[in-house]
């Protein structure tokens, strides 16, 4: 199975120019599962619940049906990061589109800082999609802070974690690497590069997107500002083998007896 990500600076608010790109990109990329950052379709940065919500689309919508139309051109499924439209509510999604024409998705449980001013928080209990064979789950940025979300994709059988980033902080190459061995899965970090300014807010995008093993192990890395697509060979079966150690699986060994019952 070969899985990629690309890594770009989105052009803010322009749903077109960066659909286009995507489209670019994807015209020299042959992979199985394809990760795009965090609301990669608009950018970060709104004034306003209101510009949100007018950037916001249902899904599946507009932005979704322009990318499963691309996965099945490409053979390669797709998981991006975009502003989620359903009903009065706003959340920072993340859609898995598949070249059979499957769209899911998953919303961000977890929100950073001025985010909690425009987005609903997420409300789906970190749901495992299955494609070609291979359980998928999805996280967004600031998620991976919180164990408990890789963990309950790991639990869920999930052998490839697709984590779509817009980072700031320059930690998620340690935490992503972390919860990649802790549950011996797959993890694919798809970061966005850059700056956007709005009023008196400057963000800087980090990049540093990477693929990590089950063992830990970096198996591509990208640099901190450049529009780079990374594509590597992966064995999704050893992500089902949970052995530390030849006398330690991970999950056996949890103490579920004495964890608090929101642990188990
Ligand atoms: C983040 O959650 N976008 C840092």
């Amino acid at each position: 199975v070969r899985i990629a990500f690309f890594q770009f600076c989105p052009t803010l608010h322009d749903k077109t120019d960066n659909l286009r790109r995507i489209r670019q990109a994807l015209a020299h990329v042959e992979a199985d599962l394809l990760v795009l950052p965090e609301m990669c379709t608009t950018g970060y940065l709104f004034p306003s619940k209101e510009a949100l919500a007018a950037a916001a689309e249902p899904v599946p919508g507009p932005s979704t049906d322009a990318l499963l139309k691309l996965s099945r051109e490409r053979n390669t499924a797709i998981v991006f990061g975009l502003p989620e439209r359903a009903g009065d509510r706003v959340f920072n999604s993340a859609a898995l589109v598949t070249p059979q024409g499957d769209c899911h998705v998953y919303r961000k449980a977890h929100l950073f800082l001025d985010e909690k001013d425009l987005f609903a928080p997420g409300d789906l209990p970190f749901p495992v999609f299955e494609y070609a064979g291979t359980k998928v789950g999805m996280l967004v940025c600031f998620d991976h802070f919180f164990p408990e979300a890789a963990r309950c994709l790991a639990l869920k059988g999930a052998q490839v974690i697709c984590h779509c980033a817009n980072l700031v902080l320059d930690v998620a190459q340690t935490t992503t690497r972390s919860r990649a061995i802790e549950n011996r899965v797959y993890w694919i970090l798809a970061n966005r590069t850059g700056f956007e300014t709005l009023g008196k807010s400057t963000l800087h995008f980090t990049g540093a997107s990477q693929v990590v093993a089950p063992d830990g192990a970096i198996l591509c890395h990208a640099s901190a500002d450049a529009d780079e697509v990374c594509i590597v060979e992966i064995d999704p079966v050893r992500a089902l083998d949970k052995h530390a150690t030849p006398r330690n699986d991970l999950f056996q060994d949890r103490r579920t007896d004495l964890y608090p019952p929101t642990l188990r």
